[in-house]
């Protein structure tokens, strides 16, 4: 954990921070230049004013944004991205490895629809135009299993209000974990809101990932240790607060 005890480093100090750390192993230099040189141009800055809309990040004619929160090794962000040229996708993760591996696929790829923030999700949240978003996904946030560190888990009442502003009414949340107290907490929230409606019916929509939403490392790392995964999907009501 960095000097900061814990708070997230922006205005909102009382925030707990919910990552862990934000560099690993040292970067190469191409990686150092994917840094310097092409994530200023696909960068998202919601340290500016706060836009009406998001027609100037993206591309005319883009159909719809997503965002991606805590994309990790950028895998399933990519895949988004490609398999849906017509959508802006908006990645999120204050880890430089996952920021270079997603600017690494980007420069591979072409890939014209994505935009990244290496930070804090939460001022983004905050940044963005209020029904500016038509899906979100939060695949494996950081499980925080001991009982004194759940506080930072980041899927929590705060975060689904912060949502709810943003996401259009019938927008889609998934959220995966492979901790059985995650996914208890998260219902848990989710039942404390008018905002949000879970849409299972039966077992097979939680337990069994579909086939849109590809599989990411943390996944591949929860099945090789033998944990179950839960795919929650949940839509935004119009019938919540605004
Ligand atoms: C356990 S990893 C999972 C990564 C990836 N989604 C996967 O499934 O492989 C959780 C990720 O969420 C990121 N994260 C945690 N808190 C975040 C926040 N407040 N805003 C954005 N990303 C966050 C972490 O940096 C970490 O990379």
């Amino acid at each position: 954990m960095g000097s900061d005890g814990g708070k997230a480093s922006h205005p909102h100090s009382a925030e707990i921070r919910s990552f862990g750390r934000r560099r690993g192993r040292k970067l190469s230099a191409r990686q150092e230049m994917l840094l310097s040189e092409l994530l200023p141009k696909v960068a998202v800055d919601p340290s500016g004013p706060a836009p009406r809309d998001l027609d100037g990040l993206f591309a005319p004619g883009t159909s719809a944004v997503w965002l991606e929160i805590g994309f990790g090794g950028a895998e399933h962000l990519i895949w988004q991205a490609r398999t849906h040229p017509d959508v802006g996708l908006i990645g999120c993760e204050p880890f430089e490895d996952g920021v270079v591996k997603a600017l690494t696929a980007i420069e591979a790829g072409g890939l014209g629809n994505v935009r990244l923030l290496g930070e804090d999700v939460r001022p983004l949240l905050r940044w963005l135009p209020a029904r500016s978003l038509s899906k979100v996904f939060i695949l494996f946030p950081d499980p925080w299993p001991k009982k004194r560190h759940q506080k930072r888990r980041l899927f929590s009442p705060d975060l689904l209000r912060l949502l709810a502003r943003v996401m259009v009414p019938g927008a889609e949340l998934r959220l995966a974990t492979d901790i059985g107290d995650y996914a208890r907490t998260a219902l848990l929230a989710l039942q404390g809101t008018a905002d949000f409606r879970w849409t299972a019916e039966g077992p097979a929509d939680w337990r069994v990932r579909p086939a849109d939403w590809p599989g990411t490392r943390y996944e591949a790392k929860a099945g090789r240790e033998g944990r179950c995964c839960y795919f929650l999907r949940f839509l935004r009501t119009s019938s919540g607060n605004e």
